[in-house]
């Protein structure tokens, strides 16, 4: 029976009274060996016995009707077994958490570099070769739109606002009306999209890169249309996601139905360039920000207006001005977005999606003002920061921003920054910039089961670990509530038959699955103080010892039979009545070269305050990786597009530049100020991933313009633009 839990009031703060000191502890990860041994199985690894290759075939045309697919062309090659082709493989990729397909009809094209069919072979060779001969012929539709900036399908909301923007943005003192742009970026995630199905009978188990098994389960079933029962989907190990692979995709579809079809296992492995134009992007924006304040600094006015693309019919719209309409408040508040419509890969959701674009224009606005106050820019944003959500008027649940503001400037040595193109080595300039950080925070509805045996405990969920640590904490957090050591707790993930949990996206993970295994595991101790003839808060739990109502007994011999309790969890009230948000202050140190407009970061510092930590070491890897993402963001990664075709043009990672080692500095330093978010969840933590990249690359081009005088509005700051 699992037990369901709403979050619906505060609850109390169990993991700090375990007293085992083991959650938070800055642990390895449990399957690291495994992943540097070449032992750890990615979806595409271990072909089963007999599997055929598939490779999907791509669009060439930017929109339009396939007329005809001349399998002929390529049936006589050697080695090829069947083209698959059809309504299922034309649709795009899901957002993830549907729970079903999005439905493109049958025969249409609507951007160029869709998938549109499948060419099984033996080898991957022969496929990869086939699916590039594999003659197609389209009717190709006429005057396409495909550039954003100039489309003329738009959708606008309504502006969202909160008091009069209008009449406070003329009422203020100094005034600030700028424009920025970023480019289109993908998700870049190390493992290219894979899937491996394998039919018995009616029942399909596919081996998949895919970050929410729960929902993708049901968009695979729908798509195949099969019950969902039918389904089972194995991912134990995911090589990164950052949100491309939220939902379903074409790779999965595809193979499903060859392998139904063929009555073989189908292996469907994208190739770089597949990923680049089939998966989803991030879709490029426009921004315009205005601020209003007074001369001593109090923000008056603040609007964020942005326009942003995607694919008709897609539902998405990245939410450029979510943290603006948190942060700083201030008397009139207005946000309005626009969304084009054009034919080019669907956008969908990479990497802290809002803030981490959203936050590059607005945090460097807030920088512009604090120059036009002629003031510090961290006294600036202490000074505006609000006590309530401006918009909603919901308290924050917990911050620490304004301590993360000023231990940041303490420990980065922030005095010492020099004014602006005044500090130079030789033929380089140096300066200082600095940013806020915010990111929401969420509860998404997951389940878990912890079984508790004699010598150790198992957790089973259907959470991923796309390389953020899942494992990790999540025995860590079972081998806290039970007296364990860590290496006595199993943690199993990535199978669709444990009990149905988050997945990882929105940097909600950690606090969902954490949640629905500390209360699996907070069941069994209630069990075990029942049968110490104890209260659940006498209780201890140490070294394999249970202590209670002055009574002592080995765990070994109060578990004869293994305990087993499921526990789900799902946000309730407190997601309501309280608003959450992780919080942070970003510090760069760059250097501009004088005459070439190259910028080399030299040091970064990242404070942060999200909830409980629950690893160190993995915490500081997300929080890293963040930070080194807000770095490509603000200087190198730009996806480029054919603007006649809407052809991705950047489709490998020579031309796509992810920051090298060699642009990262030696000196990145993250810095956590713990707090608790009683609000947030029954673990009082906050998501992490996406944080480290809000308001990160904000703080390198405010240290840019610090150095040398150029702001750069149009993103990445390559040298070009700097110079
Ligand atoms: Mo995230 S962009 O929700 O994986």
């Amino acid at each position: 029976m699992t037990k369901t839990f709403r979050m619906d009031e505060a609850q109390p703060r169990l993991l700090d009274e375990t007293g085992q000191g083991i959650v938070g502890a800055p642990l390895d990860r449990p399957e690291g060996p495994k992943k540097v041994s070449g032992r750890a199985h990615y979806a595409a690894d271990g072909l089963p016995e007999g599997a055929a290759h598939g490779v999907l075939v791509r669009a060439t045309i930017s929109r339009g009707r396939i007329t005809g697919i001349d399998e002929s062309s390529v049936s006589g090659l050697g080695g090829v077994i069947g083209v698959f082709h059809g309504p299922e493989f034309l649709r795009n990729p899901a957002q993830g958490m549907a729970g079903e397909a999005p439905v493109q009809p049958g025969d249409e094209v609507h951007y160029h570099g869709q998938p549109i069919a499948l060419v099984v072979a033996e080898s991957f060779e022969a496929a990869r070769d086939a699916a590039q001969r594999l003659v197609v012929s389209y009717e190709a539709e006429e005057g396409v739109e495909t550039d954003p900036a100039s489309a003329s399908a738009l959708e606008q909301d309504d502006p969202e606002t909160a008091g009069d923007f209008d009449a406070a943005f003329a009422a203020s003192e100094v005034t600030l009306d700028r424009s920025y742009a970023t480019a289109p970026q993908v998700a870049a995630a190390m493992e290219p999209h894979a899937a491996v199905a394998e039919w018995e009978g009616d029942s399909l188990t596919l081996r998949g890169a895919l970050q929410m098994l729960r929902f993708n389960k049901d968009e695979l079933a729908d798509s195949l249309g099969i019950p969902a029962e039918k389904v089972r989907i194995l991912a134990p190990y995911v090589g990164g996601g950052f949100g491309s692979k939220l939902g379903i995709g074409p790779e999965a579809v595809a193979a499903a139905l060859a392998a139904r079809a063929l009555g073989r296992p189908v292996r469907v492995v994208m190739t770089r360039q597949t990923v680049f134009d089939a998966v989803l992007r991030r879709s490029e924006t426009s921004q315009r920000l205005r601020l209003g304040a007074d001369r001593d600094g109090r923000l008056r006015a603040l609007s964020h207006d942005d326009r942003v693309s995607n694919i008709e019919g897609e539902g998405f719209a990245e939410p450029v001005s979510q943290a603006s309409q948190f942060l700083y408040g201030a008397d009139g508040l207005s946000f309005a977005q626009t969304l084009a419509r054009v034919s080019r890969t669907p956008a969908g959701s990479v990497r802290a999606p809002g803030e981490a674009v959203g936050m590059l224009a607005l945090e460097q606005a807030m920088d512009e003002l604090a120059e036009a106050l002629e003031m510090c820019p961290v006294e600036l944003r202490l000074k505006n920061l609000p006590e309530k959500n401006p918009m909603t008027g919901q308290p924050f649940s917990a911050t620490r921003l304004a301590d993360c503001l000023r231990e940041g400037a303490d420990r980065f040595g922030w005095a010492d920054r020099k004014p602006m193109g005044s500090r130079r080595e030789g033929e380089w300039f140096v300066g200082m910039g600095m940013a806020s950080a915010a990111r929401s925070n969420m509860l998404v509805k997951s389940a878990a089961r912890v079984r508790l045996g004699a010598d150790g405990a198992v957790v089973e969920t259907d959470m991923t670990d796309i390389g953020t640590g899942t494992y990790a904490i999540l025995g860590q957090i079972a081998a806290e509530m039970l007296g364990l050591r860590v290496e006595q707790v199993e943690v199993r993930l990535g199978d669709t038959s444990f009990p149905g949990a988050s997945g990882s996206g929105g940097s909600f993970g950690a606090n969902s699955a954490g949640s629905a295994t500390f209360l699996a595991a907070k069941a069994i101790r209630e069990t075990l103080a029942g049968r110490m003839g104890c209260s659940l808060s006498e209780l201890t739990l140490q070294d394999g010892i249970a202590r209670g109502g002055n009574r002592e007994m080995p765990l070994s011999e109060l578990v004869e039979e293994e305990l087993v309790e499921e526990a789900s969890v799902e946000a309730g009230d407190t997601s309501e009545s309280h608003f959450s948000s992780g919080f942070g202050a970003h510090f760069a140190e760059v250097a501009v070269h004088a005459y070439t407009g190259e910028v080399r970061v030299r040091r970064m510092l990242g404070v942060m305050a999200m909830g409980r930590i629950l690893n160190e070491k993995t915490a500081r890897s997300q929080a890293l990786g963040g930070m080194i993402w807000g770095l490509g963001a603000a200087l190198t990664e730009e996806m480029a597009h054919d603007p006649r075709t809407g052809h991705v043009v950047t489709r490998d990672l020579a031309n796509y530049h992810v920051p090298a080692h060699a642009d990262v500095p030696g000196d990145m330093t993250v810095v956590f100020l713990e707090e608790r978010d009683d609000m947030a969840n029954p673990i009082q933590t906050k998501g992490i991933g996406e944080l480290g990249i809000s308001g990160a690359g904000a703080a390198i081009l405010n240290a840019v313009r610090n150095a040398c005088g150029a702001r750069v509005y149009d993103m990445p700051a390559t040298p070009d633009r700097v110079i």
